[in-house]
């Protein structure tokens, strides 16, 4: 086992991109992806245990409290959480934090791909994907210097009523939102948009991706489509696409990425 075993969901990358920046300044770090179950849930002899996520509607994405609870850590081991957000952190740090108590907490914010709670790829306050980007790595770099040293934060993580309120009715509205995917003529039937789905919800059929309903909203498949041939409504037909310039579908697909 690896001395330092970062867990991350990501969607769009930012997240794996940001695990990524701290594993390098860590070396010697697993980094599992908590897209599926998690290849790897017994973290006992690791020195250090973080966890990095977005933020989505106020609180985790789907499953990944889930894969939090199966996971066993041992009773000396540091451990830390990064959150990823657009606007707002929400309450994503303290549900881990009430399943494995967080040494360090902190939170970092990124472009957004969420295409109902704000314009695509708006942040608060805007700024350029690129801006972001370098904000993004350079604070990475600051938290990873913390986690090196094993900073403690002063304070547990909050949860403001808000965050709370969005992220218990977020997941009833996220199977909602799949039935308006659609597909265009663009579509090569590659079936990468079926491989990246974290909950197995897209199926090929007649060469063509079928939605179903068990959709946690990462927006992988739309945002990674090579063709742009995946919408949601008619609200991303004119929007651009974004994913991390870092993180390909490949990556995204990976159980474990060993940084040394
Ligand atoms: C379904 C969904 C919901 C989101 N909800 C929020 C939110 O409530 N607050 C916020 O600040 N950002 C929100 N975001 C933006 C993401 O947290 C942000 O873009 C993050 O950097 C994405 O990380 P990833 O690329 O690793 O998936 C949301 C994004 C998605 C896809």
């Amino acid at each position: 086992m690896s001395q330092n075993i970062i867990y991350c969901f990501s969607g769009t990358g930012n997240c794996l991109d940001i695990a990524k920046n701290i594993a390098k300044a860590l070396g010697d770090t697993d980094i599992v992806m908590m897209r599926r179950f998690p290849a790897v849930t017994t973290a006992l002899k690791a020195e250090r245990v973080g966890f990095v996520f977005p933020c989505y509607a106020g609180g985790l994405p789907g499953g990944v409290e889930d894969y939090v609870r199966s996971i066993a850590i041992g009773p000396d081991t540091y451990t830390f959480g990064v959150v990823s957000f657009a606007g707002y952190p929400g309450i994503g740090l303290k549900k881990i934090h009430d399943i494995i108590p967080l040494a360090y907490h902190a939170g970092i914010s990124h472009q957004s791909a969420c295409i109902w709670l704000m314009p695509h790829t708006l942040m608060i306050p805007p700024l350029t994907p690129e801006k972001a980007q370098k904000r993004s790595e350079e604070l990475a770099a600051k938290i990873a210097e913390d986690v090196k040293n094993k900073v403690r934060s002063d304070k547990a993580p909050s949860a403001p009523l808000f965050n709370k309120l969005e992220a218990s009715v977020w997941p009833s509205l996220a199977p909602k939102k799949a039935a308006a995917f659609t597909v265009t003529g663009k579509c090569i039937g590659c079936g990468q948009c079926a491989s990246l789905c974290p909950k197995g919800n897209i199926k090929m059929v007649g060469g063509r991706p079928d939605f179903g309903t068990d959709c946690v909203q990462c927006l992988s498949c739309l945002q990674f489509c090579p063709r742009q041939a995946i919408n949601m409504g008619g609200a991303t037909l004119t929007r651009e696409r974004y994913h991390n310039p870092n993180v390909s579908a490949k990556d995204l697909n990976e159980k474990v990425i060993h940084i040394d």
